[in-house]
Order: structure tokens, then sequence, then C-alpha cells
């Protein structure tokens, strides 16, 4: 039982009218720059210097399956925009589902820039896209035609829309220049190892979590490509389950998929700088007994290259974790010999060149022993100390139905290390009060921000019941609250918080609500009415949460 946070929260409920400050500080560390001088990817623009103090004092909730944004006192949030909403003087429209959202400010402000939304996927609330009854349909007899597969896939993808604060309030510009729909119709380009056998794809979609470059692209994440791909009738999956790059600063730039950072189920990236210069990408792949990766790049980072430096993602090294043996295994042909033996079909060799190897990276991975986990999600690195965060969201096969965050640690601290250690940061269940971490998000003082993810289906019933809605929560990394979380937010019905985003000045926290109204019964009987109320229909979107105290 866990004392420690049932007193606190005791605390809490018995009406003390003063705010708490759950902040803790990082005394062993917090004098001192950030590991490398080097941040997080999400931080990149945070200015940690002077925010190291950040101090986010609030009245944690309790669990709730309200249909609504709930938020601690003294808190608001306004809806910045919502499926359908126009994003450009052309009348391109914000896409389905949001997810990831990434801010980049425009000259350097907190009240002014671009923000990237990832759109992920249908689902059962396909209808209200494309009019195509995904609730009821035979999944095998996909009548979806051409009109209908186009919606689709111009829903998903992501969106650079231009947001401003006015009059306190977030907003989006609906004529901006920069707004842009990046979709499922969208040509990229292919580059890495893998490209001298992929040349060219249309499309992204999928796009999960993500992440930003240190030269101000995205990068963003197609996850469960799978069922888009059998949905939309496309004739090769091998153009999808890649990281795609995107400059939202240049609307006329064509997206990239960086064949190096393998191909899979891919749920996010998170960037830094290793202590030998070269640029490190932690990745997850988000299903049941897959494998946590790392891409470290051949060339070192440098400041003076700018967008040059996106070269560094076309050549490198993508490793893979066996957490049992505390290393990181290399899925490279010319050096790795069970890739080199192993055989499949008429006992041909499965991988003939490394564009094999990155194309079928689960199999690699399988192939040298990586450790299977329980849905690797988001990965965030430690914006003081470096040590690296994974959520694994849950694996009922294991009898992991609550999810827990392992923290990883770097032998010698060096990002391009071959070796790691790790512990159990937190575990989900009734205990802490969260279950099934997905995104996370530090801010500069080093807190976790963890976002959850009980499926739809599950949600507000059976072992799931105590946690309500699915919700954010506040998790200090260090001091007495070490590890204990604290609930900041809750989402409507049916939907999880994606995506969590501070602005630099860490006054306003990005946020995308995601499939509200899922787990529904008939279309006309709309489970959840976000965010118009009434009988309306219930709209994914993004919101800005304010009333951070600087
Ligand atoms: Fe799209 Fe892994 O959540
Ligand atoms: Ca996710
Ligand atoms: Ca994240
Ligand atoms: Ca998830």
């Amino acid at each position: 039982m866990d004392v420690n946070r049932r007193q606190f929260l005791t605390y809490l409920g018995a009406g003390t009218a003063a705010l708490v400050s759950l902040t803790t500080g990082i005394p062993a560390l917090a004098s001192g720059e950030s590991i490398s001088g080097k941040t997080a990817d999400h931080l990149f623009g945070l200015d940690t210097a002077k925010r190291k103090k950040f101090t986010p004092k609030f009245h944690p909730i309790k669990p709730t399956n309200k249909d609504d944004v709930v938020l601690p006192d003294g808190f608001r949030y306004d809806v910045i925009a919502v499926y359908g909403d126009k994003i450009n003087a052309a009348g391109d429209t914000f896409g389905f589902n949001a997810d990831f959202t990434c801010f980049l400010p425009i000259e350097g402000k907190n009240d002014h820039g671009l923000l990237w939304v990832n759109h992920e996927y249908l689902g059962e609330l396909e209808y209200y896209v494309t009019g195509y009854d995904n609730l009821n349909a035979d999944p095998k007899n996909n009548q979806r035609t051409a009109e209908q597969i186009r919606n689709y896939l111009y829903a998903l993808g992501g969106s650079v829309i231009e947001v401003k604060k006015e009059n306190g309030r977030w907003q989006l510009v609906s004529n901006s220049p920069y707004g842009r729909r990046v979709t499922g119709l969208t040509k990229h380009v292919m580059t890495g190892p893998a490209a001298s056998v992929i040349k060219e794809v249309t499309g992204t979609f999928a796009n999960c979590s993500g992440g930003v470059t240190m030269w101000n692209t995205i990068l963003s994440c197609e996850e469960n490509f799978q069922s888009v791909v059998e949905e939309c009738k496309l004739p090769d999956e091998t153009h999808y389950g890649w990281v795609i790059e995107v400059d939202p600063f240049d609307p006329k730039s064509t997206p990239k998929k960086h064949t190096a950072l393998g191909r899979f189920s891919h749920e996010n990236t998170a960037m830094v700088i290793a202590s030998t210069g070269q640029l490190v990408v932690y990745m997850g792949d988000d299903a049941n007994d897959q494998y946590v990766y790392k891409y470290v790049s051949k060339g070192k980072y440098d400041p003076k290259a700018g967008k040059g430096n996106s070269k560094l993602l076309e050549e490198g090294t993508l490793y893979v974790a066996n957490f049992g043996k505390g290393q990181w295994i290399a899925l490279d042909l010319a050096t790795n010999e069970a890739l080199q033996k192993a055989v499949g079909k008429e006992n041909k060799p499965l991988f003939q060149s490394q564009a094999d190897v990155l194309i079928n990276c689960r199999e690699a991975a399988k192939t040298v022993g990586a450790t299977p986990m329980d849905r690797p999600e988001d990965v965030e690195v430690h914006p003081i100390d470096g040590s690296i965060f994974i959520s694994m969201t849950n694996n009922a096969k294991h009898g992991n139905f609550y999810g827990h965050i392992v923290r990883l640690f770097e032998r010698d601290n060096n990002h391009a290390a071959e070796e790691f250690s790790f512990e159990i940061f937190a575990t989900g269940g009734p205990q802490s009060g969260f279950a099934a971490p997905d995104n996370l998000a530090f801010d500069s003082a080093g807190n976790l921000w963890v976002v959850t993810d009980i499926s739809s289906a599950s949600m507000n019933s059976g072992i799931y019941k105590t946690f309500g809605n699915n919700g954010v929560f506040y998790i200090p990394t260090s001091g007495s609250n070490k590890g204990e979380a604290y609930q900041f937010a809750s989402a409507p019905v049916g939907a999880e918080m994606t995506g969590p985003w501070f602005t630099p000045d860490e006054t306003t926290l990005f946020l995308s609500v995601q499939h509200p109204g899922e787990n529904l019964k008939a279309y006309d009987q709309p489970t959840s009415h976000w965010p118009k109320g009434g009988n309306a229909v219930a709209l994914p979107g993004v919101i800005a949460i304010t009333g951070f105290q600087a």
C-alpha cells in the first residue's frame, strides 16, 4: 500500500485552502547544466536555465467519468481546433483523431506559433468522416467507395496550424499561410538504406506520437498502419510503418520517410545528443511483446549545419534492447551472425540486404534475441540527468493489466553506449491511481507528465472502473514524492488525451483529445458530446490548458 500517496490525498481531500506545490526540485543536479548541455526532444524550446524552478501548483482531481476535460481549480482550457476546422486560405481542414502535438514558436514567442498535430486513425468513428458504417460492417467485405477511401486518407496524417493567444485565449488562425495538411494522399520521398528498394510513396497515416528535431522539424510516427492499408485497399504495406520528417515552416517541402530508423509500429521518437556528439533517437513499438529501439547516427550533430543535420537520420545504426542482458544489439546484417544465418521459406536467407532488415524490423529484432516488452509506447529523456523513461502501457498476456514506466540508464551516461541498466520507476494500479501509461512529457524541473490510455472498451468497467475516464498525471522524479502520481486532468467519455506539450515558458500545456465518443452502440446515440455539448456528435481536437503560474 502506498501510504505516502494516500496520506497526501487525504490531506488535500480534507479541504485545505492552501495550494500545495508538488514540485520537489532536483537537488543533486539542479544547479548544473542538463546532461551534455542537451535536453529531451520536447524540451528543445524550453529555457531550462530560467525555468528550472517550474512549480506546477494544483489540487489533484479525483477520477471521474464526466464528459468533459476536467481540470484542477484555477486552470482552464481553450479548444483550438477540432475535426473539420478550416486551417488555411485554400480551405484545407483539420484531420481526425488528433494525437501528438508540438508547438514551434514564431519569432521566439510563447503566445504565437505553429502547432503540429498528428491524426492517427478513424476506427469505429469512421462513419462521421466518410459515411461508412464501420461499426456494423463485415471486415471481410470491404464496401468502401473510392470517394470514401479518399476522405479516409485525407483525414489522417498531420496538420500544421498557426495558433495565437489573444486576450488570454488560444485560437486557430484559420487563413494561415503556414496552414498545411500532410495526409494519406501526400507524396513522400524515402531516405536511407531501404530507399534503394522503395523510392517514393504516397501517404502517411496511423500517425501516433512523434518528436521534434534540433533543427525545428517534426518527426511523426506511423503506428498501426496495417488496418489502414487493408481498409483503404492499398497495394504495398512496406510503404508504411516508418518515421516521417516534415518541415512545418516550409509549406512546400516534401515530407521524408527515414528508413534508417526501421519499419515497425512506431509510437514515438525521443532525440538527444550523446556525449560522443552522435544523434540518438529512442523509439518504441506499441504492441504486445514488441521491442524498444534506438538509432545512433554515424555522423555528429553540427549546430551550424541547421536543417542539414537531417542527413544524420539517413546513415547510422539501429539497435534493439535486450533487457535481460542490459544490451543494445545492432540490427546490422554486416556484423550480426544471427541475422546472416536466419532462414525463411525454402531455406532462403531471411535477410539478403540491410534494406530487408530495416523493412522487417520486428522479425530482425526477434532473430537477434531482443526482449519482448509490454507495449512500449512513449519514450522521453530526462532533461536533467539524461535517464530514459519508457511507458509500457500494459500486456494482458503477461498479467500486466495496469502497465508501468521503466527508467533506463545508459552506461557512463553515454546515449550511444551499447550497455544499460534499468529500474521500474512507477507501476500502474489502484495503489498508484493510474493505469495504462502512454505519452510522456517532462517539464523543465524534471517532473514527468503522463497521459493514460485505458482502451475505450475497458474504461469505467471491471478492473478499470476505479480509474474513471483516461487522464493526465503528474509524477515527480525526485524528492519525497518521487514516483507518486497526482491526477491533473480527466478526458471526456471514451477519449484519451494524447500529445502533451508545453510552451517554452511552460504557461500553456497543449493536449489532444482523441476519440471522444468511442465505444458507442449506434451512430445516432453518441456517448460523448464534447466539446459542443447538447446532442452534438463528439469531435476529436486539440486544446490549450492555461493556469500554470509563472
Ligand atoms: Fe497510437 Fe500507441 O498509441
Ligand atoms: Ca499513443
Ligand atoms: Ca512524448
Ligand atoms: Ca496508446
